[in-house]
C-alpha cells in the first residue's frame, strides 16, 4: 500500500479531484500581522542606535510580478475562492465540497495534489520578527546590513513568502530530482506556489531591481523561509534567512576597482585560512561556459571573502562586548575557514565555518553569482557575488539563546530582554517539565530512500542541502513518495502540538525477522516554554497524534 504522505485537507483535495493550480484574486499589499504592528507602532525611538535604521519595505517594488503571478487562469472553484475571499483577513485553509484552499496574506489559493500547508505553518506567516526593532531577530539583521552600506547597498525585507516554484528552484538551477524540492521537505501551497524555503527565491527579481536602479551596486533581502524538517531545539520549520548581493558593471579598469576595494577593507581580528583557492578543477570551477576573466573572479572571490570576514568579526566583536570583561580575556582570535561548496546558482561557491566550542560550525554559503542569472536580470557583462546565511544560528551565538522556539515566544520575560542595536546576553527564565511520551508503529514499506534511518543516517543526517531538502532523509522523485518519511511525524506533531514539543528523537527501530516489517519508535519531549503542561494536556496531544498517524499513514501502532 502506497503511505499517504499529506494532511487531511489534502486528501480532501484529492478527493474532489482539484487540479486547479492556483487562485485567481489579486495579491493585496503586504498584511501585517497584530502582533507585530501593535509593537512596532508604539516604540519610541531609540536615544543611540548602534546600527542604523536603514532598511526598507519595497517587496513589491522589487517583485510587481507577485502580484500577477499569485492570480490564475482557472474558472473553477469560484465558490471556493469567494468564500476564501471572503472569509477574514487571518490565515486560514478552508474545505468544502468542491475542494479545499488557503488564505495567505489575503491572497487565495486553491489546493491541488502537490498540496501540503498545515494550519499550524500558515498561523506563523506574516508574523515579521526581522522588521520589530527590539526582537533579537531584527537586531542581528541590523547588525548584518551594517556592514553593507547605503547607498552602495539597498536593504529589502520581503514579506510575502509565496513564490512560484520557478522563482524558488527552476530560474536559480535547480536539478528536477534536487532533495530541496520534495514534498517531505518544501511546503507546497499547489504545484505552481510555494513558501520560499530560501531567500535566494528573491534573486533574480533583485537583480531586476539593481538593474533599473543602476546607483545601487547591491542589496541584502531579509525574509522569513520555511523547509520542513525535523524538531529540535535549533531547528523550526520557519526560520529567517539573509542574502546579499554585489554586481559591478562592465568597465575596463574593473580589475583594478575590485582589489582597491578589497585593499581598503578594514582588517579583521579574525583568523582565517582559505581552503577554496583553486578554481581549475571540477570540484569548485570557474563558470565553464562563460568568458569570464580568471584573474577578475578571483578577485570577486576575494572581495565576497573579505566582505563576509567583516560581518563575522563585527558579529564576533559585539558578541565580546556583550560579556562581562572578565570572560572576554578568555577567548583568542576567532578562527575561521573557508572551504569549497556547491550551490546551483554560483560558481566557484564557498562556505564558511568558524571553530566553535571544539567544532567547526557552518555559519553561512556563498559564491560568484552564475552568469546565467545575471543576464537574464538584465545585467549583462556584470559580474558579482552572493551569499545567504540563516539569522536565527547567528542569533542563538549572539544572544545565548538556547531554543529556536523562543524566537516565537510572545512572553514578556523573553521579549522585554532585548532592545534595538545592543547585544544582551539571554537570561534564562524558569524551565517548565519535560513530559516524554513515546510513539511505536509498523510501517508497511520496505526500507527506501525516504526512510527515516538507515546505515548511513547517522552520520550525514541533517546536512541540509541549499533551499532545504536532506539527501538522506527525501525521496529523490519527489511527487508521490512511496516510504513514510520522518518530516511527516514530524509535520503532525507541528499540527497537533505546535511549539508544545521540544525535540522528537528516533529510539528504536525494529525489523521482523520474518515478515519484514519495520517498526519504528520515536520518543517525543513535550514541553512549553511558558507553562507547565498537565498530565491531561500532554496525554490528550499524544492521543491525537496517534490517532493521525494511524489515518493519515496508514501506520499500525505497537
Ligand atoms: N540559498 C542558500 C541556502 O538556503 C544559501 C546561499 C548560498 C545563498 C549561496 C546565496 C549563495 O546567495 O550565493 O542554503
Amino acid at each position: 500500500m502506497q503511505l499517504v504522505k499529506t494532511g487531511a485537507f489534502v486528501r480532501a483535495a484529492r478527493a474532489a479531484k482539484v487540479a486547479v493550480a492556483a487562485a485567481r484574486f489579486p495579491a493585496p499589499a503586504f498584511v501585517q500581522s497584530r502582533w507585530q504592528s501593535s509593537q512596532a507602532q508604539t516604540q519610541d525611538a531609540p536615544d543611540e542606535q548602534a546600527f542604523p535604521e536603514q532598511s526598507v519595505d519595497v517587496s513589491r517594488e522589487v517583485d510587481p510580478a507577485k502580484t500577477a503571478a499569485a492570480s490564475s487562469k482557472h474558472g473553477r472553484h469560484s465558490e471556493l475562492e469567494k468564500k476564501l475571499q471572503e472569509s477574514g483577513p487571518e490565515n486560514k485553509i478552508i474545505h468544502d465540497t468542491e475542494g479545499s484552499g488557503a488564505k495567505i496574506l489575503g491572497t487565495p489559493y486553491i489546493f491541488d495534489e502537490t498540496s501540503n500547508l498545515s494550519g499550524s505553518i500558515l498561523s506563523l506567516v506574516g508574523r515579521n520578527l526581522y522588521e520589530h526593532p527590539d526582537h533579537p531577530i531584527s537586531i542581528t539583521r541590523k547588525l548584518i546590513e551594517s556592514c553593507f552600506e547605503e547607498p552602495t547597498f539597498k536593504h529589502f525585507a520581503m514579506n510575502n513568502p509565496v513564490v512560484t516554484v520557478t522563482e524558488n528552484f527552476d530560474t536559480l538551477g535547480f536539478p528536477k530530482d534536487h532533495p530541496g524540492r520534495s514534498r517531505t521537505d518544501t511546503y507546497y501551497v499547489n504545484s505552481t506556489h510555494l513558501l520560499r524555503t530560501h531567500t535566494s527565491a528573491h534573486e533574480h527579481s533583485a537583480f531586476t531591481w539593481l538593474n533599473n536602479n543602476p546607483s545601487s551596486k547591491g542589496y541584502t533581502i531579509c525574509a522569513d523561509v520555511y523547509r520542513r524538517d525535523s524538531i529540535d531545539r535549533s531547528h523550526f520549520p520557519v526560520f529567517h534567512q539573509m542574502e546579499g548581493a554585489r554586481v559591478w558593471a562592465p568597465n575596463a579598469d574593473r580589475a583594478a576597482l575590485i582589489e582597491s576595494d578589497c585593499n581598503n577593507m578594514p582588517k579583521t581580528s579574525l583568523q582565517v585560512e582559505d581552503q577554496a583557492t583553486d578554481f581549475s578543477t571540477d570540484a569548485n570551477p570557474f563558470q565553464p561556459e562563460h568568458e569570464h576573466n580568471h584573474e577578475e573572479v578571483h578577485l570577486v572571490a576575494r572581495h565576497l571573502k573579505l566582505s563576509l570576514e567583516q560581518v563575522i568579526d563585527r558579529i564576533f566583536q559585539a558578541s565580546q562586548a556583550s560579556l562581562p570583561s572578565a570572560a572576554r580575556s578568555s577567548f583568542g582570535p576567532m578562527r575561521a575557514r573557508w572551504i569549497e561548496a556547491y550551490f546551483p546558482f554560483t560558481s566557484p561557491s564557498f562556505e564558511l565555518e568558524v571553530a566553535w566550542s571544539g567544532e567547526w560550525l557552518e555559519l553561512l554559503g556563498c559564491g560568484v553569482t552564475q552568469q546565467a542569472i545575471l543576464e537574464r536580470a538584465g545585467l549583462k557583462n556584470h559580474i558579482g557575488w552572493a551569499w545567504g546565511v540563516g539569522i536565527e544560528r547567528f542569533a542563538m551565538l549572539l544572544f545565548g539563546i538556547p531554543d529556536i522556539r523562543l524566537f516565537w515566544s510572545t512572553d514578556p520575560r523573553f521579549l522585554k530582554q532585548f532592545t534595538r542595536g545592543k547585544i544582551t546576553k539571554f537570561e534564562p527564565f524558569s524551565k517548565y517539565p519535560a513530559c516524554y511520551k513515546d510513539i511505536a508503529f509498523w510501517i508497511n514499506a520496505t526500507p527506501s530512500a525516504s526512510s527515516p534511518i538507515g546505515a548511513t543516517t547517522s552520520s550525514t543526517s541533517g546536512v541540509a542541502a541549499a533551499a532545504g531538502g536532506d539527501a538522506t532523509k527525501a525521496s529523490l522523485t519527489e511527487t508521490q513518495p512511496a516510504a513514510f518519511h520522518e518530516n511527516d511525524i514530524m509535520e503532525v506533531l507541528r499540527d497537533v502540538a505546535g511549539s508544545l514539543v521540544e525535540d522528537v528523537k528516533l529510539v528504536d527501530e525494529f525489523v521482523h525477522p520474518t515478515s519484514g516489517r519495520k517498526s519504528l519508535c520515536y520518543r517525543i519531549n513535550y514541553r512549553s516554554l511558558e507553562r507547565t503542561l498537565t498530565n491531561e494536556e500532554v496525554n490528550g496531544l499524544h492521543e491525537e497524534v496517534a490517532r493521525r498517524m494511524k489515518g493519515l499513514f496508514g501506520v499500525e501502532l505497537r
